[in-house]
């Protein structure tokens, strides 16, 4: 039976990931997760009792934790999503990014290359470590510059996407030296179902429905390509099947919005889905602040290698999308609740002053 072990799967993009998978007839998931503020078993509710999905409450960094998951369950497929993942955070306390998405995915490459090496050669050869990566590597953008391809150089900015680039790096090398077949993805930002309201879309859907102001950075002329999250999950598992070893693919849906568009965007939604709400025209709550240091200007993907040679493309428009994103959060209160715990308020006052 096709067994992935997949990491970091009660986040946001992981546990739409393992959902996914868990569907799928005749397939197992090992689902290794250190359930920081970030992960959540509530996202993985629907099949934390499925026989065919086995949550471990572990960290990457645990090389004997890890040793053990792979003799015991062999793996066909390693996804590595278990990263620290929120930029403001990575400016404020950068020692947990480098801990994790450095050294987590260095301790996760030693141990797959370590169960590898010992596979027989037909197991060796359809083995796959896919490692999940992000356009910011690649650096900012100024409008009209054309879109990220894969061979654009690294150039990240923010300790978060150096850490990223960092274990980009490692992943690299593992395939250049050792021969395993590994796989890098890097993806726009995502939107969707699931994802903690600290960053840009559920923050502001959640300060609008509680009447909150809606803080955006400097000037809100930034621009960001964004993609629903279970296109994404798609675009992974097409790489997973079709990819080629040692290769990375850059996924985006060509849908660059500043971040002013993409505010006003969820406030008339908002205004549509709950005109009931006290705080309508929800634009209204918009406030300009001091903006992110050193924040990207402008990220764009160009997806042209995994839609020509994988066959990918992205299924949701932003309107869509944004309707089922906002429609989600409307529908889970109790899923809301239990992310608002003590960590997120102490973000939410000492990152905004809000209470
Ligand atoms: P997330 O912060 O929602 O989830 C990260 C998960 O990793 C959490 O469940 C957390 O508990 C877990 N984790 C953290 N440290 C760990 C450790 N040491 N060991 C085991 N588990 C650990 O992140 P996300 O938005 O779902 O992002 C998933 C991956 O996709 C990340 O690698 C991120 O860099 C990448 N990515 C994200 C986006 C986006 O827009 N969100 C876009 C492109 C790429
Ligand atoms: O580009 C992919 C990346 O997208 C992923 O690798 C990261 O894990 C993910 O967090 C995301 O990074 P961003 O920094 O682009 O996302 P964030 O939601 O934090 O911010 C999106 C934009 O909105 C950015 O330009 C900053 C701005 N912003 C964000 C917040 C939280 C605001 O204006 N106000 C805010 O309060």
């Amino acid at each position: 039976m096709p067994t992935y072990l997949v990491t970091g799967g009660a986040g946001f993009i992981g546990s739409s990931f393992v959902l996914g998978l868990v569907g799928q007839k005749g397939v197992r998931v090992i689902n290794v997760d250190a359930l920081t503020y970030a992960g959540n078993l509530m996202s993985i509710e629907p099949i934390l009792e499925d026989p065919h999905h086995t949550f471990v409450r572990g960290d990457i960094r645990d090389a004997e934790m890890l040793a053990g998951l792979f003799r015991e369950h062999k793996p066909h497929a390693v996804v590595n999503f278990a990263a620290e993942s929120h930029v403001d955070r990575s400016i404020v306390a950068p020692d947990a990014f480098v801990q994790t998405n450095v050294l987590g995915t260095f301790t996760l490459l030693q141990e797959a290359r370590s169960y590898w090496s010992e596979l027989p050669e037909d197991g060796k050869r359809s083995f796959r470590f896919l490692h999940v990566s992000t356009d910011e590597v690649y650096g900012s953008l100024e409008p009209g510059e054309p879109a990220f391809r894969e061979t654009n150089p690294y150039t990240p900015n923010s300790p978060y996407s150096a850490s990223k680039a960092a274990a980009d790096h490692l992943v690299r090398a593992y395939h250049h030296t050792y021969g395993l077949p590994t796989l890098t993805t890097n993806c726009s930002n995502n939107y969707g179902p699931r994802q903690f309201p600290e960053k840009l879309i559920p923050l502001m859907i959640l300060n609008a429905l509680e009447g909150k102001p809606l803080p955006i950075y400097g000037d809100g002329m930034n621009v960001r390509d964004w993609l629903f999250v279970d296109d994404h999950c798609a675009a992974i598992s097409t790489v997973l099947r079709r990819g080629r070893p040692g290769e990375t693919y850059n996924i985006g849906a060509r849908c660059e919005k500043t971040n002013l568009e993409v505010v006003k965007t969820v406030c008339r939604i908002l205004d549509e889905l709950v005109p009931q709400s006290r705080f309508r025209p929800h634009e209204s709550l918009m406030v300009f602040v001091k903006d992110r240091p050193g924040h990207d200007r402008r990220y764009a993907m160009d997806s042209s290698k995994i839609e020509t040679e994988l066959g990918w493309k992205p299924a949701e428009s932003f309107e869509s999308g944004l309707r089922r994103t906002i429609l989600w959060y409307l529908e889970h209160p109790r899923w809301v609740e239990s992310v608002r715990s003590g960590a997120y308020r102490d973000w939410m006052k000492s990152h905004y002053g809000i209470a």
